[in-house]
């Protein structure tokens, strides 16, 4: 899919707030890109459609669920953990997006996981500290990713971040997200400074 096709596709699908979030994320990701030597169009493609699902139904994103045998876990959660998935099936197989870097990056933009490829990474981040963000402490998370030379480091960081947020409302927590924080934790790749 060409970016104007994927910047009309998410105009007309989400509310003005969100498609210019969206754009932001590309923009952000193909930012990281330049700084990690990562794939831009890649980056960019993922960035743009990431969050086309976000406003779904939730009862049809169960179904997307059963229909193409998502993880049944998904079935516990709400549409904050689904719309990742789900946009990556549809993308697929409705849309023809077939690149499997794009595809992962949309899936687990949300959660993380385990062993990211590199366009998975630089979405996850960007969807953390695009410049609209105003979560506290998301300056910290920026340095890391602008400053700090270290992929895995910022996502330890955004995982753990997110994960002690997360138990402090009480909300379970996904178990992708909990693989993420604990891979990342040990990644070689991550500068320890203890
Ligand atoms: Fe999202
Ligand atoms: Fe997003």
């Amino acid at each position: 899919m060409k970016t104007d096709e994927a910047v009309s596709l998410v105009k007309a699908k989400l509310p003005e707030k969100r498609f210019n979030h969206s754009l932001r994320v590309a923009e952000t990701a193909v930012k990281l890109a330049e700084i990690y030597d990562g794939d831009k169009d890649k980056a960019e493609l993922a960035g743009i459609l990431h969050d086309y699902s976000k406003y779904d139904d939730l009862g049809s994103m169960y179904q997307m669920v059963r229909q193409y045998d998502l993880d049944s876990d998904l079935l516990s959660y709400g549409s904050e953990i689904l719309h990742g998935p789900v946009c990556a099936v549809i993308m697929e197989n409705q849309f023809g997006v077939t690149d499997e870097e794009v595809l992962l990056a949309i899936k687990n933009h949300t959660t993380g996981r385990a062993q990211m490829s590199k366009t998975e990474k630089l979405v996850f981040i960007a969807d953390y500290i695009e410049p609209g963000r105003q979560t506290p402490g998301v300056e910290e998370i920026r340095d890391l990713a602008y400053n700090q030379g270290s992929l895995d480091n910022t996502i330890y960081e955004i995982s753990k971040r997110t994960v002690l947020y997360l138990i402090t409302k009480d909300i379970t927590v996904y178990n992708a997200t909990i693989a993420c924080l604990n891979y990342y934790n040990y990644s070689d790749e991550r500068v320890k400074d203890d």
